[in-house]
């Protein structure tokens, strides 16, 4: 592999990020650009894999916030994750990268449904492969699907980039400006300082699986290629002992 620290990744992609400056919605521009750097990363050899969240269409939390049935409220968030998925798809393959849409809530005529197995033979023929629908089932965030997805398939990273900060702080950094960014977390810490991060679901799954977490921001330039190369960016959350 040219200069890859990782064989296969799953990469976890903000809803909000698609979004651009725009309230919500899909900005072309920017997906564009996320496209242009997965096919960097895929062109060094990488297995990709995404989850993208929802939140530029739809958030369950706030239908449910406002008095809404909360199951109906996260179906709703996993519908917002398929448009988006698809617009990833369409956007990576306008560029000439081959990609497979799985979903977890069966939609056969849209997108194939996931399949642990074949997921993972898509990515040893160098197909990116995007996750839709979330886990399937309520209560549960996209920031758990990629925990789960990366799992199932062996990933050897989860790399959570962000649309609007570039790391974990110790405080929110768009509300506190004297708020510090670490360069190292262990999961535990991340869980007990409740560091907004990721949910603790997340996190614990990614804990029991020792699967490192890299916390960066999305940028124009190549931060996910920087982060695959192994360059220090941003925030990693892994347990103590492997750093
Ligand atoms: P290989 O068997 O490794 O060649 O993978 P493949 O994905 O090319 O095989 P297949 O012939 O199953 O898929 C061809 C195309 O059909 C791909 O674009 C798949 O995403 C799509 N596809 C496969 N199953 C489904 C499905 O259940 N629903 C939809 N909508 N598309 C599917």
């Amino acid at each position: 592999m040219s200069g890859s620290q990782y064989k296969r990744i799953v990469l976890k992609l903000s809803g909000q990020a698609l979004a651009g400056s725009g309230y919500g919605g899909i900005d072309h521009e920017v997906i564009s650009i996320i496209a242009r750097q997965v096919q960097e990363v895929v062109e060094l050899g990488v297995e990709v894999s995404i989850v993208v969240g929802g939140g530029n269409i739809w958030r369950g939390a706030t239908g449910s916030a406002s008095g809404m049935d909360r199951a109906t409220a996260d179906y709703m968030g996993m519908l917002a994750t398929c448009i988006n998925s698809l617009a990833l798809q369409d956007a990576l393959e306008r560029i000439g990268v081959v990609t497979r849409v799985q979903t977890a809530i069966e939609m056969k005529e849209i997108a194939e449904p996931y399949i642990r197995r074949r997921a993972i033979r898509h990515l040893e023929k160098g197909r990116v492969v995007i996750f839709a629908a979330g886990t399937g089932n309520p209560y549960f965030t996209t920031d758990t699907t990629a925990a789960l997805r990366a799992a199932e398939i062996e990933a050897d990273a989860i790399l959570l980039a962000k649309g609007n900060v570039d790391g974990v702080y110790d405080s929110d950094p768009l509300v506190n400006p004297d708020a510090v960014i670490f360069s190292e977390l262990s999961y535990i810490e991340v869980i007990r300082r409740g560091l907004g991060v990721m949910d603790s679901t997340a996190t614990s799954l990614c804990m029991d699986n020792n699967i490192p977490i890299f916390v960066f921001g999305l940028s124009t330039d190549g931060n996910i290629k920087r982060v695959v190369k192994g360059e220090k960016i941003g925030t990693v959350i892994r347990g103590k002992n492997d750093a």
